[in-house]
Formats: C-alpha cells, structure tokens, sequence
C-alpha cells in the first residue's frame, strides 16, 4: 500500500481557511521567504530540478512555462501570473478542494512564480459558482494585504505583488489558457490561434504565466522543503503527488491526495473503500469528458503522464469517473457529446458542424457498426482540422469507449 504523502492538501483539517494566522502557523510563506532569498532565475532552476508538471491536463513542465515567460520580451512593461480556477472538466472538483481548505497556499504559489518570472500582478480566474472558493479566496488576498504579503515591498524586499479575483461566466472553454485570457480582457469567450503563446503574448499582449490552481498549491511546499525532497515522490517522469477526483459507485467518493505512480486499484479499492454493494467494476473515464474510458486491465498500472500515455489512457486533470456493471455506456457518451456540442464556440467549421452531427448520431435509438465508424472518422476530421482543443477532444473518449465497450454503443 502506498503511504499518503500530502503536499496540496497538507493543510487541511489544521487550519481555519479563513485565518492567515493559522496558516503561517502551518509553515506558511516559508516558501516565499526561502524564494525571496533566491535570484528569480535559481527559483526556476528548483522548480526544474523538482520535476513539477501542470496538473491543469497536460502536465506540461511548470519551469519551461516559467523560463520562457521570464525571458520574453524584455521590453515589455508588464507580466502577468493567472491562477486558472475555472474548473470546467466534468468529473473534476479538485481545485475547489484545495481554494476552500487551503487558499493561502494558491496565493503563496503565485507569490512565489511572480517573484520567479518578474511579474507584479496576478489574477485569479474562479468558475462562478464557486461561491465558497471565491470568498475564500477574496478573505485570503485581503488578509495577505493585511499581513504584508500582498502589495508594495513585500515583507521589506524589492519584490511587489498586486493580485485580484475574476469570475469566469460558465464557459468550459474558458478553462483553455488563451480563451480565459480573452475572457479575462473582458471580450467573448474565443480561442485565440497558438502561436503566440502566453509566454510571449498573454494579458494585454503582455508575457502571461497561467497554471492550474493544484500546481501553483505545489510550489510553495518545493521551495521550503527543497527540490530533492519533493522530486523524491512519484516515478521517473512525474514527481510529487496528484490529485483525484473520484466519482461513481464506490463506497467513499471523494477527493483524494496520493504520490504518482499509485495504481487505480490502490485508489479505488484501498482509499476510496471499493465498490459500493450491488456494483461491480467495469472501467473508468480517466480526465473527464475530454479523457479516455479504460477497463480493468488498467488496474494495476502506476498511474503517472508516461505510464499511462504508453496505455493509450490520459491522467488528465485527475478525474476517475468509476464504470460499473450498471452503467449505461450509451446513455454516459451522449452526455458527453452533447457536452461538447453545448461547449463549441462556433467559430470553425469542423468543431461546430462536428459536434453537432456526432450529437445527433449518438442520440439514435439503435446505432449500427457503420454508424459508430462513421463517428469515429468525423471525431478523427474534427481533431485534425478544428482550431482549438476543444474540437480535439471528442475523439478521446469516443475511440476509448470503442476500443474497450464498443459491444454496449450497438
Ligand atoms: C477546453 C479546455 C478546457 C480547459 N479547462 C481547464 C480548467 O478548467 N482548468 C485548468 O487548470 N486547465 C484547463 N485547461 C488547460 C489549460 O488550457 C492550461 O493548459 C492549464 O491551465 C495550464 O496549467 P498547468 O500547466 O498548471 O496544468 C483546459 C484546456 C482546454 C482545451
Ligand atoms: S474547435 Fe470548437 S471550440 Fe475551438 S474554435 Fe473551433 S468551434 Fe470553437
């Protein structure tokens, strides 16, 4: 059994998250403190040691992102830190988890990248029905104010810190880095065309770092207690812990903390206490609507980014949607195409015409061989062909659930 190892969620239960007493009584800013004794560029050298990946959906390198947002443009009169909260992955709660239990650690994270890339103000961008989230996380910034972590010279340092909340207004597509950018310019929720990146141009065109609210919650922890420490947790590929959000049938449902590498057994029948009487299990939905379905041949792969990519299976944003005996497989893939077909902005062709059509298709009483082919290949033209990522999503889940419960769509 794997041992519970916490670095997101080390401080819930301890603390009131509404006191920044109790979270610096916690250890809290100590990580700052040691990343203020540092230059910003040897900063970014401890989050390239530690191995820290986005936990946003990719796990792309935090210190690439950091490094090239750092060195862009250095006529640029401004950088931006975005803490992306927007949260829109079905199946995925976990940032809400650690914003209402642990808001100072999100602050703290991004205290620290803004010292690292030499930006002087952060935005935080919370789905607005996070109620909870957003007041704690609005009492966490004033109580930094307060506190003098937040504002000019912070605790007598050259480093000045501005930082503010944005409500994101329930578009799925918000949560894809650019598209929260215009969003957050205040403009209709498009994807911008990569390149440019946000590294070069982000907000207003400025260098823009935009990291998920579970990896900014990591790097305080890295700061204070070293980057060896911390690169010491997980597999080869992918350090320190991650976060599930486990759903469906299982006796306790929940959010749960545990290193990289733990297999899917360990988490569903050891700490999530198994299947509930009644269900057996089938499978999963790995990373929510736009991650891949597996059966139980996954169950005792380590899940990390590399283990699972040589499966075919994503890790995602750390969503375990749980398939049982039950489930009704047809009914799970037309919520999720007429997700995506609700979600499609519109603006190209091959996404909005695409989800449109697989929607209708999968809507069917009866659904033949030909037609669950015929989708696949729309799903494959949509991925090639369609501007954004959302339009490249479809076709994960789809292929997935073809290549392991194909039998249940016909
Ligand atoms: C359609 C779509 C929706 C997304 N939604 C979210 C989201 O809600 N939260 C998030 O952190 N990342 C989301 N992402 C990923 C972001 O674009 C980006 O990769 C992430 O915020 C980077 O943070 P990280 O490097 O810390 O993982 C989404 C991506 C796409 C394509
Ligand atoms: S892929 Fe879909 S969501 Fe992305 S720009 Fe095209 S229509 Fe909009």
């Amino acid at each position: 059994m794997m041992s519970e190892i916490k670095i997101s969620l080390r401080r819930v239960g301890k603390i009131n998250p509404l006191s920044i007493d109790d979270f610096i009584k916690e250890k809290g800013f100590e990580g700052f403190k040691k990343a203020i004794t540092l230059a910003p560029d040897e900063v970014i050298n401890w989050l390239e040691k530690s191995g820290l990946r986005g936990r946003g959906d990719a796990g792309f390198p935090t210190f690439i992102k950091q490094r090239s947002t750092a060195t862009s443009c250095y006529t640029c009169e401004a950088r931006y830190v975005v803490c992306n909260a927007d949260e829109g992955e079905p199946g995925t709660f976990k940032d809400r988890f650690v914003m209402e239990n642990d808001p100072f650690s999100v602050i703290e994270g991004m205290l620290i990248a803004g010292y690292a890339i030499g930006a002087n103000y952060g935005f935080v961008y919370i789905r607005g029905e996070y109620y909870d989230s957003i007041n704690k996380i609005k009492n966490a910034i004033q109580q930094a104010y307060e506190k003098g972590y937040l504002g000019k010279n912070i605790l007598g340092s050259v480093f000045s810190f501005d930082m503010n909340v944005y409500l994101g207004a329930g578009s799925y597509l918000c949560g894809e880095e650019l598209t929260l950018i215009e969003s957050l310019e205040g403009k209709r929720g498009y994807p911008r065309i990569k390149p440019p990146f946000p590294a070069e141009k982000g907000l207003w065109n400025m260098p823009t770092l935009v990291n998920n609210v579970e990896t900014f919650s990591h790097i305080p922890f890295i700061l204070e207690n070293g980057y060896e420490n911390y690169a010491s947790i997980g597999t080869a590929e992918s350090k320190g812990t991650k976060l599930y959000c486990v759903s469906g049938h299982v006796k306790n449902p929940g959010v749960y903390e545990l290193p990289m590498g733990t297999k899917l057994r360990e988490l569903l029948f050891n700490v999530a206490g198994g299947m509930k009487e009644g269900f057996e299990f089938k499978g999963a939905l790995l990373g929510g609507a736009a991650g891949t379905f597996v059966d139980e041949s996954i169950l005792d792969v380590p899940m990390a980014y590399e283990t699972l990519k040589k499966q075919g299976a994503t890790l995602g944003s750390g969503a375990v949607i749980v398939v049982d005996n039950k489930t009704n497989l047809k009914s799970m893939m037309q919520s999720i195409l007429s997700f995506f077909k609700h979600e499609s902005c519109g603006k190209c062709v091959p996404c909005r015409i695409g989800t449109t059509l697989l929607n209708e298709r999968i809507q069917e009483t009866k659904l033949s061989e030909e037609d669950l082919n015929w989708m696949l290949q729309q799903a494959e033209y949509m991925a090639k062909y369609s501007l954004c990522p959302l339009g490249q999503s479809p076709i994960l889940p789809l292929k997935s659930v073809l290549t392991y419960f194909k039998k249940e769509l016909v």
